[in-house]
């Protein structure tokens, strides 16, 4: 079926990721070659309930490839999750002549689009651009390649000190519930051990490993943890934010208590931690995030005209391919166990 929108708001939500300044630029200019109105709405849903919206040109998305953040702001918004919230939002593309929309976040952006698209009857589509790289039916998102070098440089970083004073040392990154981020930047940094949300951990093997390493004249021990890693048993470390609509465990503190908790059962090597928190989300897209979030914009205004609705865009074996949001919020993305076991070996 096709279809033609005369007017696609598009907005970006949710915590940013490098890349979604490309996937606007994508948007804009395959909107417009279309023959198609674009609008920016401003600090995603709040600014659709506000009404901050501006009609976009090609020379509005100039030179805003190599930035990371978004241009158009991004923000949580509580309001979007009742249905007064919801019918403003509604009142505002009525008022903007909108009938269509593109909707940049991750999985709590595509939920509130999901349920505002089935209310409304507007076709909306999602462009995955999240550093965690948890959403189901897509090989990646965007801003995750660009994290994974960030931390990987600093991992590298690290290690240089982690050498010379012959310590351990534990970098904490993001991941409150999925362990993609740590895992491939455990990799990628050669990191000594690895601890992941999925899998929850035994201290006294952390313990074990941490000898190893002395005992092996390595002298130095590298942990990555994930924000989200527990002990086996345990509970996640860490301040649970009761924000509506958007609930996770703030950032800090699974680090600094394995410290604690590795002194407590006896190891005398020296210990420091690194929280590199909001330093993953930012900096310029690697070139590989630059052309998903290329393709990806220009095939959500695809997806459009083709008659989709309500589906995020994904890349599967480097092809383009649409996924129903219902499946790409409520099914995991499980880890690859290769991976998880080729860490394991590599690392020992
Ligand atoms: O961008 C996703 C994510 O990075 C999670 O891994 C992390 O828990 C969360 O965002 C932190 O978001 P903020 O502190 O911006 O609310």
């Amino acid at each position: 079926m096709e279809y033609k929108p005369h007017t696609i708001g598009v907005l970006t939500s949710g915590g940013d990721a490098p890349g979604m300044n490309a996937a606007l630029r994508a948007v804009t200019r395959a909107a417009i070659s279309n023959d198609i109105k674009v609008k920016a709405i401003y600090r995603g849903y709040k600014g659709l309930i506000d009404g901050e919206v501006k009609e976009f040109t090609t020379q509005d998305v100039s030179g805003i490839i190599p930035r990371g953040g978004t241009i158009i702001k991004s923000a949580r918004c509580p309001e979007f999750t009742t249905a007064e919230g919801r019918k403003q939002a509604y009142e505002t593309l009525v008022r903007e002549q909108i009938d269509a929309l593109i909707v940049i976040g991750g999985d709590g952006t595509f939920t509130g689009a999901r349920i505002f698209a089935q209310e409304f009857n507007i076709p909306v589509i999602g462009i995955p651009a999240t550093i965690d790289n948890d959403l189901w039916g897509t090989d990646a998102t965007i801003g995750y390649d660009t994290s994974l070098s960030t931390i990987m440089e600093c991992i590298d970083k690290l290690r240089d000190t982690a050498t010379s004073h012959e310590r351990v040392f534990l970098v904490e990154v993001m991941g409150r519930d999925a362990g993609w981020i740590a895992l491939h930047s455990a990799i990628a940094g050669g990191a000594d051990v690895c601890l992941i949300p999925e899998i929850p951990y035994d201290i006294e093997k952390v313990r074990e490993k941490i000898e190893a390493r002395y005992t092996n004249r390595r002298g130095f021990c590298n942990i990555v943890i994930a924000e989200g890693a527990k002990p086996i048993g345990g509970e996640v470390v860490g301040k649970a934010s009761t924000e509506v609509g958007y609930q996770h465990i703030r950032l800090g503190g699974v680090a600094e208590k394995l410290a604690a908790d590795l002194k407590n059962i006896g190891v005398e090597h020296d210990i420091r931690y690194t929280l590199l928190g909001h330093l993953q989300r930012g900096g310029s897209p690697t070139a590989s995030d630059r052309i998903l979030a290329s393709r990806m914009g220009a095939a959500a205004v695809d997806a459009l005209l083709e008659g989709q609705r309500n589906v995020m865009v994904g890349l599967k074996n480097n092809e383009i391919v649409y996924i129903p949001f219902t499946k790409a919020i409520k099914d995991d993305k499980p880890l690859d166990k290769d991976t998880v076991r080729a860490q394991e070996i590599l690392a020992s």
